[in-house]
This record gives structure tokens, sequence and C-alpha cells, in this order.
């Protein structure tokens, strides 16, 4: 009998050894052996198997990043995954590890900003030239498309605008031009989107967001197949960008429910935004108008949406758009999202990149939402006081 991936989460990483329910936290720097025979002998191990869990020092990580790892290796039905400090270094380890000086990449217009700086700027001084594609018109993505290319990057939904792409169409355009492929899977996580099943060779995802699920860790994960495996393996190698014990052992901890609270996301994001819906002045950047492209692509490869969705505002009066957003009272302000509460953000500009393909009007603005676990009946009446205030 196989289980389902549900139960899996609830079964997994038990620790009968010690007899406890949860994996210990094993802390090390130096890790200590008997004799040099067993040092080399777990040398010559993790030369046959490198993803076997064999380490000889502390920066390989202890068994309780590999428990994560071997966890979330099932759970993106990968080759394997590269556990990361942050969800950016994971960002960073994937496209380092398959881009050289002379190579380009072809990224989505909508990357989350801090991978346009990486790539657009930061890599500029390495000789790695990006261009980016419009996501809604792969023609765009095509034509990008030179002898140079190395490596296609996506995010989906794009950051803020939540544009769905055609995935399976990327993939057979970077298969036709033997072009490496990795995706930001944030978002929608392995439990929506399966990315490598998919065919993409890299998925990340940030960990501190749904993974983690209590706003308390950071860290990230980039999934692989077995064709970029040993790229990945060296630079992560030379990088040292791996994650902490104590770090995976929380993030562990928020896996055994992430199914519980991504369906519960998922419950109350469609009902904020069915109420939003009805609101003449927003437009809803979310997959749930079912005669848009977006709606249409979000059907054709994801089994759920998650809880983050934006608001394209029609007002000619943006201090009444502030009003709105500052008058919420169960929304907090800040960064990062994916965790038990609801957030909100007035978007400004930079926070949007400077995209080439974005047309904000003058009189649209955007608002993010997170949509947390709390009852959405307070949620929805919340945002309607607030509402109150749009001109
Ligand atoms: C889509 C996306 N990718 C990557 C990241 C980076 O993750 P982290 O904050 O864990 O570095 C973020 C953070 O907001 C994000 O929204």
């Amino acid at each position: 009998m196989s289980n389902s991936f549900k139960t899996f989460l609830k079964h997994t990483a038990k620790d009968f050894h010690n007899q406890s329910v949860n994996p210990p936290v094993v802390r090390a720097s130096t890790i200590i052996f008997k004799s040099m025979k067993h040092i080399r002998k777990t040398q010559d191990k993790a030369k046959k198997n490198p993803i076997g869990g064999h380490f000889d020092y502390g920066r390989q990580g202890t068994s309780t990043t590999y428990i994560l790892q071997k966890i979330l290796t099932k759970l993106e039905e990968s080759y394997h995954v590269f556990t990361t400090p942050t969800g950016f270094g994971a960002v960073f380890l994937a496209i380092f590890s398959v881009t050289r000086p002379g190579d380009e990449i072809i990224a989505a217009d909508p990357v989350y900003s801090p991978t346009r700086l990486l790539t657009e700027n930061f890599l500029k001084e390495f000789n790695i030239k990006t261009t980016f594609y419009n996501p809604h018109d792969l023609k765009t993505l095509e034509k990008a498309i030179t002898k140079k290319t190395k490596l296609i990057f996506v995010e989906n939904p794009g950051s803020n605008t939540f544009d769905f792409q055609d995935l399976g169409k990327i993939i057979s355009i970077a298969k036709k031009n033997k072009i490496l492929t990795a995706i930001d899977n944030t978002w929608g996580t392995p439990y929506y989107l399966k990315p490598i099943k998919l065919g993409f060779d890299m998925s990340i995802v940030s960990a501190t967001k749904y993974y983690s699920g209590h706003s308390d860790v950071m860290g990230g994960s980039l999934a692989v197949n077995k064709k970029v495996f040993n790229q990945v393996k060296n630079a992560e190698r030379i990088t040292g960008l791996r994650l902490g014990p104590d770090d995976a052992y929380l993030i562990t901890r928020g896996l055994r429910t992430l199914d519980v609270r991504l369906d519960r996301h998922r419950e109350n994001a469609k009902k904020v935004a069915e109420f939003l819906s009805k609101n003449k002045k927003i437009k809803l950047l979310y997959p749930y108008k079912k005669d848009s492209y977006n709606f249409r692509m979000w059907k054709k490869y994801y089994s759920g949406a998650s809880g983050l969705m934006g608001l394209k505002i029609k007002s000619k009066n943006i201090n009444s758009v502030r009003k709105f957003v500052n008058s919420l009272k169960l929304f907090g302000y800040g960064y990062s999202w994916g965790g038990f509460e609801s957030l909100a953000l007035h978007q400004e500009f930079r926070e949007t990149g400077a995209r080439k393909y974005l047309k904000l009007a003058k009189d649209e603005h955007l608002v993010r939402f997170h949509i947390g676990l709390e009852d959405p009946k307070d949620l929805i009446a919340d945002i309607k006081q607030a509402l109150r205030h749009l001109k």
C-alpha cells in the first residue's frame, strides 16, 4: 500500500532510537569518528553515493538537514533537493550552478525584484547577460534565444502581478533549443505544482514562506533532476550555501501541516476573492475569473491556489488607496508571506522592479494581500470597513 503525501508528512522523521515523535536537532561542526578508518569509509561512501547523507564535516549538513532534504525530495518528486539558508540563496545557487561568463539568461519579466537585480545588474559584471520575456507572449521568449542562452528562469505566477504562464510551452521551447530551465515555485509549492515532473531542471521554493508557515525561520530549497545534479552539487560545495540544523528542524516541523494550512489558505483566499471581485474599482490578480488567460493557465497546471493575491486598484486618489490599506485592522504590514497571519502591502514602484512589460496607468495601484488562517468572515468584515475609504 502506498500512502498519500498527507499521511507521509505526519508519519515521517520519527525517531524510534530516542523514542521521540520528532527528529533530534543534531548540531555539529566536527563530526566525530571512532578511527581514521571510519572517516575514510564514510568519505568512500559519500563518493559512491553523493545524495546518501554521509557527512564528515558540519558544513555538509547533519542528519537533521538530511531528513528535511529527503522529505522535500519526495514532495517535489525530484532527483534531489538542496537546502539553503534563505530562499534567495536557492535562487542564487540555481543560477550560479549553470551559468558562466559569456552565457545568457532569459528571465520572466515579473520575477521577484531581487532576482531581477541579481540577473540584470550583478551578473552583468561577470559578463552574463539577461534579457526578459513577456509572460503572456512567449514569442518574446523565442525571439530572445541566442546560441549563448544557457538558462530560462521562470517565476510562476509573476511577482506582485500574478501572471500565470504556459509552463508546458516554455519547457518545450527550452528543450527544443537545449536550454536549461529553472522556476521559482514559492507561490504554489510542490503541494500544488510539481515542476520537476513537468520537465523543469530546477525548482526553487522559499521555505521561509509556506514550508515553515509560522514566520519564524528563513530557508530555501532547490529541487533538481539528474541532469543538473552534479553541477548544483559542485556549486553548493564551493559556495557553502547550506541550511543550518535548527532552521532545518523548524522547517520539518512546519511541513507536518503544510497540506492542512495550504488547503485552508486556499479556502480563505477564495472567499476573500469572491468578495473583492464584486468591487468595480478592483481587478483581482488571483486565479479566480474563469474566462481569463491567467485562470486557464493556472487550471492547466496547478491543483490548488495559495493565499497570496494582488489587487489592481483604479483610483485617481492615491491617498484614498493609502487610507484603505492603512485602515485594515487584522492585516499586519510587513514583508514576506506564507505564515499563519494575514498581511497587506501597498506596493511602491521599486517593489515591482524595473519591468519592461508592466504598464501601470497613472491611476492604477498595486496592493498585495496574504490571506492567513484567521476566520475569513472576520477578514472580509475588516476589508469591507477599510474599503469605505477607497475613492
Ligand atoms: C517568490 C519569491 N522567491 C524568493 C524569495 C526569497 O526568499 P527568502 O526571503 O527566503 O530569501 C521570496 C521572498 O519574498 C519570494 O517572494
